[in-house]
């Protein structure tokens, strides 16, 4: 007996994730970009224009981001140095999270490493409370959209909640909501509602106002109410028209919001909005928060010229540039003769091709012309649904996009598509 008989079961699974043609460690290495912003990335010297990034606003080569991480580097050094409840908050960590409570028009904000951490955290926290002596009830049941993201998963698995205090409703449906709260309405003191702001396969949002409706009424049947916990990694920055993400665009709120900076505010780490309360409980009981360390200061201070950044003249300009180019690829595309999966105004749009070997080709015919998508295939998506999720950007130019479009076409007929 020995430790090599454990890795070989080890390796075994990784040639059954082979076989089933589902790796994602075959990684593509970017060596640099071949000039900024950064949609035109170099591999192995060829460059390729990126749509396949969560970048949606471009400004990760942004030169106010990367001075003011510079600028902060210098002055608070490459590391957080501990956690903060230990070390003390780099001021730059204080003033990133009162910028998002501003952003968001919340009471306050609370940073973590990244929006998955934060998920875990959040979602143990507000189920089980921080410790078996704590003072929240868990007498809760968790209803959460079926198509929801890998973070919230793991979060409510933490819980260990058993079998009856977990509900799933149906994607996007707050009629099925209603069912399941009125169902469960007597069971339980709360319920906690949680869901993806943007889905991320197919940039389809949660229509907020719909769920706030559902849970609203519910609210007062349940002895500790009924509370709206939104992810919207997807959405923050990059979705709305002052980039407020799915609250905007559906004119409801969460209450609570969890976002990430490592996408459409092109730094990184994951954050959280809320009532002072929650806030507050979040900080003594988060473990990601209390246990583990935050951003760099860097980072921090790259992610709060971001946020501020996006309330100038020239954010708003960004915002607008987006809009226009998810627009104009929208329509290039259509006149070629393609589909989408779903209506979407959001940057990733995804191009319905419905079938496997087809996605794939396409995908690396796209490839061989020097251009990056993602293609989504079964069981990620039903079958018949294969998709090519394409992700644009805001300083995309119109060359890129005409270059995208032509390389779809010349693909696309070579395939039969189109
Ligand atoms: C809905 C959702 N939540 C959380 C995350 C994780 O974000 P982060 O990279 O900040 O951990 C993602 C990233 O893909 C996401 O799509």
């Amino acid at each position: 007996m020995s430790k090599q008989n454990f890795y070989q079961q080890l390796q075994a699974e990784v040639k059954r994730i082979d076989a089933a043609h589902t790796t994602k460690r075959e990684e593509v290495i970017i060596d640099g970009f071949q000039f900024k912003p950064s949609v035109h990335a170099l591999i192995k010297g060829k460059p390729f224009l990126v749509f396949n990034s969560n970048d949606y606003l471009g400004l990760r080569h942004h030169p106010q981001l990367v001075q003011a991480e510079h600028q902060a580097t210098d002055q608070y050094g490459t590391g957080p140095g501990a956690v903060r409840f230990i070390s003390g908050s780099l001021k730059v960590h204080r003033d990133l999270e009162k910028a998002l409570a501003k952003f968001h028009h919340r009471d306050d904000a609370i940073i973590f490493s990244s929006a998955f951490a934060a998920n875990l955290a959040v979602l143990f926290s507000l189920i089980k409370g921080q410790s078996r002596d704590s003072l929240v009830d868990d007498s809760v049941i968790v209803i959460s959209d079926e198509l929801n993201h890998r973070s919230i998963i793991d979060g409510i698995r933490l819980a260990n909640l058993a079998k009856e205090q977990k509900a799933i409703f149906k994607h996007m449906n707050a009629d099925h909501l209603r069912q399941v709260l009125q169902t469960n309405v007597g069971k339980f003191k709360r319920a906690l509602i949680v869901t993806d702001g943007i889905f991320s396969m197919l940039g389809e949002y949660q229509d907020l106002k719909k769920l706030r409706t559902v849970i609203d009424k519910f609210d007062d049947q349940y002895e500790l109410g009924v509370l709206l916990v939104v992810d919207d990694a997807h959405g923050v920055g990059a979705f709305g028209k002052t980039g407020r993400g799915t609250e905007e665009v559906s004119g409801a709120p969460a209450d609570v919001l969890i976002g990430t900076m490592g996408k459409a505010f092109g730094s990184d780490g994951g954050y959280v909005v809320g009532e002072q309360t929650v806030i507050d409980y979040l900080r003594e009981s988060a473990a990601t928060y209390i246990y583990s360390n935050n951003v760099t200061p860097g980072t921090a201070a790259a992610a709060l010229t971001a946020v501020k950044l996006l309330d100038t003249t020239e954010g708003k300009k960004i915002l607008q540039s987006l809009v226009d180019n998810i627009t104009y690829l929208k329509k290039g595309l259509l006149k070629l003769g393609y589909q989408f999966a779903v209506q979407s105004t959001h940057p990733i749009q995804a191009m319905l091709i419905g079938d496997t070997t087809k996605t794939k080709a396409l995908k690396q015919a796209l490839h061989k012309q020097g251009i990056l998508v993602t293609n989504i295939n079964y069981p990620v998506v039903p079958p018949g649904r294969d998709e090519i999720r394409v992700q644009l950007s805001a300083v995309h130019s119109r060359a890129d996009l005409d270059q995208f479009l032509k390389a779809t076409q010349t693909a696309g007929k070579k395939l039969g598509l189109i």
